[in-house]
């Protein structure tokens, strides 16, 4: 028996056509009307019980949750709120729901509360839009490269290099943990664990892009990487996805062209083909915004925003311009942003990356030329300032309400200039050779950058913690199932 999906259902005008829809109930109210969804729409398909003809042992199974298969007449409604429904036949229960035990009420759930349970997380209106918007931005981000005759990489997830150089990795073990090897003094030897080879989950792709950039031309890796930090907060996981070009003949200029053109071009796929989800979840925040006191209430509405970052170049300037600017900056009265920032060389925090974006430029702001001191080792070197200040071609981009998007940079392709810069950070370079090899075979400027596709999905869906925005996060205190 072939179903149709419920989404088909409410855009048909086939009344009186008979038809199966299989799904879960959503709600039963009054012994009569059957709220049935089946994933393909946030909205449900209301079914009409002829209860007087149907078996009171169904009436009492048609609890929430329980999985169901309707055969029945699609109809006009008389209902509001839906233009059609369909008018029950035959209704067989395929799996029940214990009343007693289900864990969802018809009220709203806290989303903390909802990740508890996995399972039925993925069954509420929020998560059916978020996830579908993912899943569209999923398809834009291969839609967008392979327009562009990028090649799609798939690069290691075992990997015996840090490409970050930040010692982030979680460690790869085929130990049997019972049987733990010791050194002489006791303690465990992980230094040998995956079949004799020490190695890690990826932080990146991006060394094994660049092997691939120096022969194809263009090409993008889109796949799951693991930071080991220890960070709980609303916009860090231990496993992210990440997306990562890189681009033979690319300068820096060029990288910043097509970061900037790829944002763009998934933001517009999303508003384009999600217009339900993207309604819903606008709707969302409004509701959301209206318990927040009125000044602290966001002027624009999740289109808006979106459409705005749309009809405007991001703005560009360097590390050096964007400290001068922190440093003429004043904390405001809500000390909200306690952003003064100490002097040129430290990192950014995020309450200033929040500053330059959501209040001095208000747009996406791309940062060029950081100090080469907190920048990762295989950063192309500027000549030192004036000053005598050594930056390097990094470029991050920085997005209101989420902070770094994007990290990027020109690459260093001078072999002898890469390698010094590695030992200066104490990089092995003892079992790099795979990648110093692409300085010394036919080296060529190139560029490349990653978009952290969790930070993305959280900006277009406008949710607020990373969390929310993957199926099954991974986050220092949540990795059980
Ligand atoms: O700035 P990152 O660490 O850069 C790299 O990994 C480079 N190898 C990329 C490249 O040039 N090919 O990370 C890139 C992006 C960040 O801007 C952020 O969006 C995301 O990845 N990201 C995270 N997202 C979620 N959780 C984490 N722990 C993240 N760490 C980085
Ligand atoms: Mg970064």
């Amino acid at each position: 028996m072939i179903r149709t999906r419920i989404k088909e259902l409410l855009n048909s005008t086939a009344y009186g056509e008979e038809v199966t829809v299989k799904g879960w109930v959503k709600t039963f109210r009054n012994n009569q009307f059957l709220a049935v969804n089946d994933g393909s729409s946030i909205s449900n398909i209301q079914v009409v019980v002829d209860f007087e003809h149907t078996d009171e042992q169904i009436l009492k199974r048609l609890t929430t949750g329980a999985a169901v298969a309707i055969k029945g007449v699609l109809v006009a409604s008389l209902g509001k709120g839906q233009r059609v429904e369909v008018k029950a036949s035959a209704i067989e229960i395929l799996g029940d729901s214990d009343p007693e035990k289900f864990p969802l009420q018809p009220k709203k759930h806290s989303l903390e509360f909802l990740r508890e349970i996995a399972h039925l997380r993925f069954r509420t209106n929020t998560f059916n839009a978020v996830f579908k918007v993912r899943n569209a931005l999923s398809f834009a981000v291969h839609r967008f490269f392979n327009e562009r005759g990028f090649i799609y990489m798939h690069t290691p997830i075992i990997t015996g290099s840090d490409a970050e150089g930040a010692g982030e990795m979680f460690k790869v073990s085929t130990l049997d943990f019972d049987h733990l090897p010791r050194l002489e003094d006791g303690t465990v030897n992980y230094k040998e664990d995956f079949f004799g080879k020490p190695t890690n989950l990826t932080v990146s792709g991006q060394l094994e892009g660049e092997l691939a950039a120096l022969a194809f031309g263009n090409i993008y890796t889109f796949g799951p990487t693991f930071r080991a930090e220890n960070s709980n907060t609303t916009r860090h996981l231990a496993e992210f996805w990440m997306i990562e070009p890189e681009m033979a003949f690319y300068e820096l200029q060029d990288n910043m062209d097509l970061a900037e053109e790829l944002l763009k071009y998934v933001i517009r796929y999303a508003l384009d083909n999600c217009t339900e989800e993207i309604e819903f979840l606008k709707n969302r925040l409004v509701e959301e915004e209206k318990s927040k006191p009125q000044q602290e209430r966001s002027e624009l509405d999740l289109i808006a925003k979106l459409n705005f970052c749309l009809e405007n170049d991001f703005e560009r300037l360097t590390y050096t311009e964007a400290i001068a600017i922190l440093k003429r900056s004043k904390p405001n009265q809500k000390k909200q942003f306690k952003y003064l920032i100490e002097d040129w060389g430290a990192d950014l925090q995020s309450e200033h990356e929040r500053y330059l974006v959501e209040k001095h430029f208000k747009k996406p702001v791309i940062l060029t030329d950081y100090p080469a001191d907190i920048k990762a080792f295989y950063m192309r070197m500027n000549e030192p300032d004036e000053q005598g200040r050594k930056t390097v071609r990094a470029m991050d981009i920085l997005f209101p309400g989420i902070g770094e998007i994007v990290g990027g940079s020109q690459r260093e392709e001078r072999y002898d200039k890469l390698v010094q810069r590695m030992e200066e950070m104490h990089i092995p370079t003892k079992d790099m050779d795979w990648f110093l090899d692409t300085r010394r075979y036919g080296s060529v400027p190139h560029s490349g950058f990653g978009l952290g596709f969790e930070r993305l999905v959280l900006f277009i869906t406008g949710m607020t913690n990373i969390r929310d925005v993957i199926p099954f996060p991974r986050t220092p205190k949540n990795a059980a199932f």
